[in-house]
């Protein structure tokens, strides 16, 4: 019989970190009102900050900012705003302030993503998603800078990992990340001398989010898109909010200018020449190809 895998499993991040972690202190998250980043703002709440959601759909952010109050206790502000627009931002910053009076933390998470062919991707398709990812992520640096640099806090940039290889269809978003990543880079550089960190997180594949469920195949053929990771099964949401919660902790303070891959080791495994993952589990198997020196 075959041998099984071990499986990584999931935790939250309240059984590893103190809970008052982050007592007293204010998150603005853009793309808060769902999936990975309303999972990253839970897990800064539930460690006792106070956050901004910061979102296109007003009616979506208010019920997200509703539910993330109550599951953590802290308070939670829904603020609309599209991070094309620098005003909109300001504003969404200047009520930040007001309720707050600061703001400590910020996770640059808005996004845009589809499948297109570079083929088949008109040039207004190409421009929003720069628009939104790089241009927004900009944006949403320029209206929080002067203050994170008083509070000397910290950025977290949401990424990817398809930007590393080709991806098909995924031209626009490819551009869009590598520009993230490199402005991240500046911007520790630029502003470690004031107290300011920032780092990226690029999610690999995470089961059960809007992404997920829209851009890659369902049922068996997910199997052979994501073959049996490293980490035993697919990233769960809350592995990407314990990287987050790792980052804004002091725990992490001589780390920034970085690109964090929280993945369960996608990224390092290609195509294998042996079965995978039964070749590593029972070399014996295969002991006709895999010649050991002792
Ligand atoms: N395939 C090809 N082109 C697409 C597309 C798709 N699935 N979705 C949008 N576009 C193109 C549009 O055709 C348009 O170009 P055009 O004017 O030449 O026709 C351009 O992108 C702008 O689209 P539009 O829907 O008007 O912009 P928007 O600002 O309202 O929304 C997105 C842009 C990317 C946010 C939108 O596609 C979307 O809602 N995506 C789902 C949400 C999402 O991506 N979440 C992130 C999860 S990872």
């Amino acid at each position: 019989m075959a041998p099984t895998p071990h499986v990584q499993p999931v935790v939250d991040s309240t059984a590893v970190f103190k809970p008052n972690l982050f007592k007293g202190k204010v998150l603005f998250c853009t793309g808060g009102g769902s999936g990975i980043c309303k999972a990253m703002t839970e897990a800064v709440m539930r460690h006792g900050a106070s956050a901004t959601i910061v979102g296109r759909k007003l009616d979506r952010l208010a019920q997200a900012a509703e539910e993330l109050s109550k599951a953590t206790g802290q308070q939670c502000m829904p603020a609309q705003a599209d991070v094309r627009q620098f005003n909109q931002l300001q504003d969404a910053v200047a009520k930040t302030i007001e309720r707050f009076g600061k703001i400590d933390f910020v996770i640059c998470g808005a996004a845009g993503n589809f499948l297109a062919p570079i083929d088949g991707l008109s040039v207004n398709g190409f421009k929003t998603v720069i628009e939104i990812d790089t241009i927004g992520t900009y944006n949403t640096i320029k209206a929080t800078l002067h203050h994170i640099r008083a509070s000397k806090g910290s950025y977290i940039h949401v990424s990817a990992t398809l930007h590393y290889k080709g991806t098909p269809y995924q031209v626009h978003v490819s551009a869009a990340k590598a520009a993230v990543d490199a402005t991240s880079a500046v911007l520790a550089v630029e502003e470690g001398p004031h107290g300011v960190r920032s780092n990226v997180i690029a999610p690999g594949p995470i089961g059960g989010t809007e992404g997920m469920d829209r851009l890659s195949p369902k049922g068996p053929a997910q199997q052979s898109v994501y073959p049996r990771l490293p980490a035993g099964r697919l990233g769960d949401v809350r592995d990407i909010a314990n990287a987050t919660v790792f980052l804004f902790s002091d725990a992490a303070s001589f780390v920034t200018g970085q690109v964090i891959v929280v993945d369960g080791g996608h990224e390092h495994l290609r195509g294998p020449s042996l079965p995978y993952p039964e070749s590593v589990l029972d070399p014996n198997t295969f002991k006709h190809m895999i010649k050991p020196r002792l």
